[in-house]
């Protein structure tokens, strides 16, 4: 296995070569995948050729599936979910905001793959912003008024019955399921502690993250829009770039992505499953 972390100013990506993930793997390497996918938030496995039950078997290996809410996965794999937009589709590209992947659910996902199959020859990349690094580079003064802080969570604005993907009015031809279930909210710290490194990290996103708790609508927002301009900064983000039969894993624990568009006129698919997470620290 070799590992060839990215010159990325983020301090994101690795990619990770001389590896088949179709094989039986060891414990040691899994090991090996998972301390690199922690240090860099970004796993990148290129040229791999897997069945989708490989794929499966692989991702079990870094911990069970996660819950996929309001997106309707293959029937043959209720695990597996198509990120797909056909050539001539007018609707924006799914994921194209900054989110941090089910942020509104009690446990979100450790873990996001996607593995490529059909891949644009130019556009559709998916940026990836380090929310750990941003956290660092708070002043002491902000850093002490998060300490603190609670965020609301919610699925309403691109879920909900008149919710983003509601009133498209485009045909989409990924599945999804708008529903009054999106309407519900969760409470999580604006900063949380990553169990494995133990960084702490911003755990807000502007797709998600509804309020801030116990600030006046006007001070919620004016808090959020400084933090979300803070962490999208160029140094913070790492953009992926893609090829066909390349599998990557990011860490939802300290990145927040988004999926470019710019490839209107051609094909894009890729399968994402997501991993369990456990409960972050508070
Ligand atoms: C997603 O947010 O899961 C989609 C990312 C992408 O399509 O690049």
């Amino acid at each position: 296995m070799k590992f060839l972390p990215s010159n990325s100013p983020s301090h994101l990506g690795v990619a990770i070569e001389d590896i088949d993930l179709g094989t039986n793997l060891s414990d040691a390497e899994i090991k090996n995948i998972r301390d690199q996918w922690v240090a860099y938030g970004v796993a990148i496995f290129p040229k791999q050729s897997l069945t989708l039950e490989q794929y499966e078997r692989f991702s079990q290996r870094l911990g069970p599936f996660g819950e996929e809410p309001f997106l309707i996965p293959m029937q043959s794999h209720p695990h597996v979910v198509q990120v797909h937009r056909k050539a001539h589709e007018e609707a924006a590209p799914f994921g194209g905001a900054w989110h941090s992947d089910w942020s509104f659910q009690l446990q979100p996902p450790s873990a996001t793959m996607l593995y490529s199959e059909i891949i644009p020859p130019h556009g559709g990349d998916t940026l990836f912003a380090n929310t750990a690094d941003a956290y660092d580079d708070l002043s002491d003064q902000l850093k002490a008024r998060l300490g603190d802080l609670r965020a609301i969570h919610t699925a309403k604005l691109p879920y909900a019955k008149d919710g983003v993907y509601a009133t498209e009015g485009k045909e989409r031809t990924m599945k999804i399921h708008t529903s009054d279930e999106a309407n519900k909210k969760m409470s999580h710290p604006i900063v949380k502690t990553h169990r494995e490194t133990g960084r702490q990290a911003l755990f807000i996103n502007p797709v998600y993250t509804a309020e801030i708790e116990g600030l006046s609508k006007a001070e919620s927002d004016l808090l959020l829009f400084e933090l979300y301009s803070h962490m999208g900064q160029e140094k913070y983000v790492y953009r992926h770039q893609w090829e066909p039969d390349m599998l990557i894993m990011w860490d939802n624990r300290s990145v927040m992505h988004m999926a470019e568009g710019g490839y209107d006129g051609y094909e894009r698919l890729l399968h994402r499953i997501t991993v369990a997470g456990d409960p972050l620290q508070e």
